[in-house]
């Protein structure tokens, strides 16, 4: 390794030995726990992640507990975390190493890249932080401090780019790639961060391409945008004496298994206004929230209606009373909403 690698690896390292964070999954070796770690905060920050891996772990300690539970309780732990496809992979998964391979997680690198919901990134986080593997993680913090340091200007959203610094991480990957992995990641999550980097004070900096240039706000360099796309939902609220009428989502979209209300999609935000034409009395309309996800903006109304008796309602809908509907798993945006309405007519 040359000089200025070794000097980037011994530094980050010597840095993270002093500034890490403590935390939970950091103190355990079990692969499990550093799983449900991983998997949680795949698309999540670690403060908002914090408090799921915890409740996660009181109610589900091994990966036994997790696949005996059921699907409900479990998505419904999962409320607010987003991207239900994880929690619904992370199922599988638990079942799968339950039935299939005595409840053990495989040891290597390779072998986990075979489960669901494991991309390259978790199971190279799980082989080195478990089992200490020497296999480089590449994850968005990884590309960015490398990308400044060494001045690498390839769009890191191109194959090329992936090739390129893979290659570069795993060069770098010292014996005892846990720590390592972890420091790096953590160099990038609270030292070299996207905006304002902490330059004046950082152990890199000597050796930094992008401090000597002055290019850390260039790089890493991202080409291909993820499109937004911008969706319009008019949720219809039904009510008839105390309950309000909620489906099950099974189409293959956005919140698969959860819950929401009578939901009619429209093309633009005019028509989004407009109080539906349906058969029911009209009772409130409420004002307009966005919901933002990845890739979709959300607009979202919501109009509640009184049933009348030649009202049609769309299948699947069913009837709930407000204490049956909180044990429902559903959208953060669809529990926040009932829960406003149910304090503001609390108040009369
Ligand atoms: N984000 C993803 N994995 C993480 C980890 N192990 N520690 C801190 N932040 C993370
Ligand atoms: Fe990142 Fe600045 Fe340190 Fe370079 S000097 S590694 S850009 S924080």
């Amino acid at each position: 390794m040359n000089e200025k690698n070794k000097f980037f690896v011994e530094k980050i390292t010597a840095w993270y030995r002093k500034h890490h964070r403590k935390l939970p999954w950091r103190n355990t070796q079990d692969p499990y726990l550093i799983w449900l770690s991983e998997i949680i905060l795949q698309q999540t920050r670690v403060k908002q992640g914090l408090p799921y891996y915890q409740k996660f772990v009181e109610n589900y300690p091994s990966l036994q507990d997790l696949a005996l539970a059921n699907d409900t309780e479990v998505f419904r732990l999962w409320q607010g975390l987003g991207y239900y496809n994880r929690a619904k992979n992370m199922l599988a998964t638990a079942r799968q190493l339950y039935e299939k391979n005595e409840g053990r997680f495989p040891n290597s690198y390779q072998e986990l890249l075979k489960l669901k919901g494991i991309g390259k990134y978790t199971a190279a986080a799980i082989a080195s932080f478990a089992f200490n593997e020497p296999v480089a993680v590449l994850d968005g913090n990884v590309y960015r401090v490398l990308a400044r340091y060494f001045g690498i200007f390839t769009d890191i959203t191109s194959p090329k780019g992936e090739k390129e610094f893979r290659a570069l991480a795993q060069s770098l990957v010292p014996k005892n790639s846990n720590e390592y992995n972890q420091a790096i990641m953590e160099f990038g999550a609270l030292q070299c961060t996207p905006q304002k980097p902490n330059c004046m004070f950082c152990p890199l900096q000597e050796n930094c391409f992008a401090f000597a240039y002055q290019e850390q706000e260039s790089l890493p360099v991202k080409i291909s945008k993820t499109q937004m796309r911008e969706r319009f939902f008019a949720y219809l609220v039904w009510h008839k004496e105390e309950k309000i009428a909620l489906k099950k989502r099974f189409e293959k979209d956005i919140w698969q298994n959860l819950y929401d209300f009578d939901l009619q999609e429209k093309d633009n935000l005019y028509e989004l206004e407009q109080i539906p034409l349906v058969k029911g009395n009209f009772l409130y309309k409420s004002g307009i929230f966005k919901h933002q996800l990845t890739h979709q903006r959300i607009f979202v109304c919501f109009f509640h209606f009184e049933i009348i008796e030649t009202s049609l309602l769309s299948q699947n809908l069913e009837w709930y009373t407000w204490e049956s509907v909180q044990n429902l798993p559903k959208p953060i945006l669809i529990a926040n909403y009932l829960q406003t309405w149910q304090t503001k007519n609390l108040q009369g």
